[in-house]
């Protein structure tokens, strides 16, 4: 473990609030590893899931043994979550996973596992680590928090414009803001405004003017020479 004060940028926000493209984004402008603690949420219900048992099953025991299957691993700007060793990207990301990560995410000895596991991440690096209370529970001591947030609306529409890679309908865009706005509701306790934290509303700003803004944010606070 290095001596040397490691710079921490927490970004926060609600889901769909471009978080982690934006927080990747930052990283490899500024030379850092981005975190995304969520997707140790994720891959923690990928474990479970692979497990058989049914979500109403899951006792916070049975999670938390699980855990010891889940790593993260450093990669050139990132740390990428490792179930039994083997990234598993995809199937973190998908439907089924997400449809049950807010039941793990609530149990707070998993949020303590993943708490320590993003800290012990951020000893080694200069980290941009993202989620949900990353400025509070997390890093209260982080060099910059941020705290994204955009119009359902607006969140939805990016969300099926990834997906769907065209332009959705307007019923296809108040299907998925009535879907966000319900998940909204399932994190609304973890997900945590710091004090301390720059809001920036991301509604109308395109990503390349948000990644801006937070790289600006960050070399004003950390006082080190731009990577590029
Ligand atoms: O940001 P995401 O959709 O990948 O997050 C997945 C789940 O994990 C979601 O239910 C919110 C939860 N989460 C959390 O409670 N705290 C975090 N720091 C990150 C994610």
């Amino acid at each position: 473990m290095s001596d040397v004060p490691r710079i921490v940028i927490a970004i926060d926000g609600p889901a769909a609030s471009g978080k982690s493209s934006t927080s990747q984004w930052v990283a490899e402008r500024l030379g850092f590893l981005h975190v995304d603690s969520g997707s140790l949420y994720r891959a923690l219900t990928a474990a479970l899931l692979r497990q058989g048992a049914p979500p109403e099953r899951w006792t916070s025991s049975v999670m938390v043994a699980q855990g010891s299957r889940i790593t993260l691993r450093a990669e050139a700007t990132s740390f990428s979550a490792l179930i039994d060793g083997a990234p598993a990207e995809e199937e973190i990301r998908g439907g089924i996973v997400t449809a049950s990560v807010s039941l793990v995410a609530r149990v707070a000895e998993v949020r303590a596992w993943v708490n320590a596991t993003v800290r012990e991440a951020a000893q080694t690096h200069d980290v941009v680590v993202d989620g949900r209370d990353m400025g509070t529970a997390v890093f209260p001591e982080a060099t910059l928090k941020i705290f994204l947030i955009a119009d359902p609306w607006e969140r939805a529409r990016r969300r099926l414009v990834q997906r769907l890679e065209r332009s959705p309908t307007e019923e296809e865009i108040a299907a998925e803001t009535d879907l966000l706005v319900q998940r909204d509701a399932k994190d609304a306790t973890q997900t945590v405004q710091a004090k301390d934290a720059v809001v920036l509303d991301t509604t109308y700003l395109t990503q390349p003017q948000q990644v801006e803004r937070i790289v600006a944010l960050a070399r004003a606070v950390s006082h080190r020479p731009p990577v590029t």
